[in-house]
């Protein structure tokens, strides 16, 4: 679907936001990982065709992007929701969204009717789509911006941080509706959330430093850390080793922590599964 080969980005003030990157990107839902400053928005503003590459490629359904014929051909076929979507706060999300359509193209009336009510229906807007987006939560907004992205059914949606600034009801539900977006196109999800892709995802990438650090599935991410984690359990509040503390927590007379590494036999360590977190921990760790 999308193929990325030797991609880099410096900015004016010799920023190398990203640093050679290679990535391959299927069907289905894709998370993009990585800590602030990892170039994510970078490279999905790249991919979205409003920035051009340093260096690199990109080859999305067979369109080459450093050409005009390919970049309009991508076009039609991308959604995107940046990682701040302005909006105009008077206008309801029925107003807002017909604005959007008419900007992509949707030119016939009854045409953009159906389409607008479909997507409205699709997020889960209808009953409140007649009131200005000023009075909508940090949620609705979000799915507001959902809702103008799958405008055109495109077959590639981008969402760069959707999740930023939500509730933990509202996060659950967001991630609940781009998973359902995914089971008819590919939608690529950047979050510096690992818990926003555990669900949902197939595959991910994560990425540090403008690097690819990962590329696989999530399994194959917890893999990676198998063995290395442990309970442990001390009188004090920072126990010391070859580890790395993960979480700790206050038992009635001694405090239980997790730690990824090789603790010492005298404190006797429990293995423990690893969670995809744990992981992505892992990862860190190894880059440190
Ligand atoms: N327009 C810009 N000009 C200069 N530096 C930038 C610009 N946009 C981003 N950067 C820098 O590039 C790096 C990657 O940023 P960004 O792609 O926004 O990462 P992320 O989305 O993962 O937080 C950061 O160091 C950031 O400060
Ligand atoms: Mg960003």
């Amino acid at each position: 679907m999308i193929k990325i080969t030797g991609l880099t980005k410096t900015y004016p003030g010799d920023v190398q936001a990203l640093r050679g990157l290679d990535l391959k990107i299927g069907f289905g839902m894709f998370g993009l990982v990585g800590p602030n400053g990892a170039g994510k928005t970078s490279l999905i503003r790249i991919l979205a065709g409003l920035i051009a590459p340093t260096t690199g490629s990109i080859q999305i359904l067979g369109h080459d992007l450093s050409t005009s014929k390919g970049k309009q051909a991508v076009k039609a076929v991308l959604g995107y929701l940046p990682q701040e979507l302005g909006v105009y706060p008077n206008l309801s999300a029925r107003e807002f969204l017909d604005y959007i359509a008419i900007l992509k193209g949707i030119t016939r009336s009854a045409n953009r009717q159906q389409q607008i009510e479909a997507v409205l229906e699709k997020v889960r807007l209808t009953e409140v789509a007649h009131r200005p987006l000023k009075t909508y939560s940090g949620g609705m907004k979000r799915r507001v911006g959902i809702a103008q992205a799958i405008l055109g059914q495109p077959k590639l949606l981008i969402v760069d941080e959707p999740t930023t600034g939500l509730d933990p009801e509202e996060r659950i539900r967001l991630r609940n509706l781009l998973s359902e977006l995914a089971a008819e196109r590919t939608v690529i999800l950047s979050t510096h959330i690992i818990a926003d892709i555990s669900q949902s995802c197939n595959a991910l990438a994560i990425i540090g430093q403008g690097r690819l650090l990962f590329q696989g599935s999530p399994q194959q991410l917890v893999e990676q850390v198998q063995g290395q984690v442990w309970l442990i359990e001390t009188e004090t509040q920072r126990p010391e080793g070859d580890f790395t503390l993960i979480a700790s927590i206050q038992l009635q007379d001694k405090i239980q922590h997790r730690v990824m590494g090789n603790p010492a036999a005298h404190y006797r360590p429990q293995p423990v599964a690893p969670t995809l977190e744990d992981g992505y921990m892992g990862l860190m760790r190894q880059r440190l």
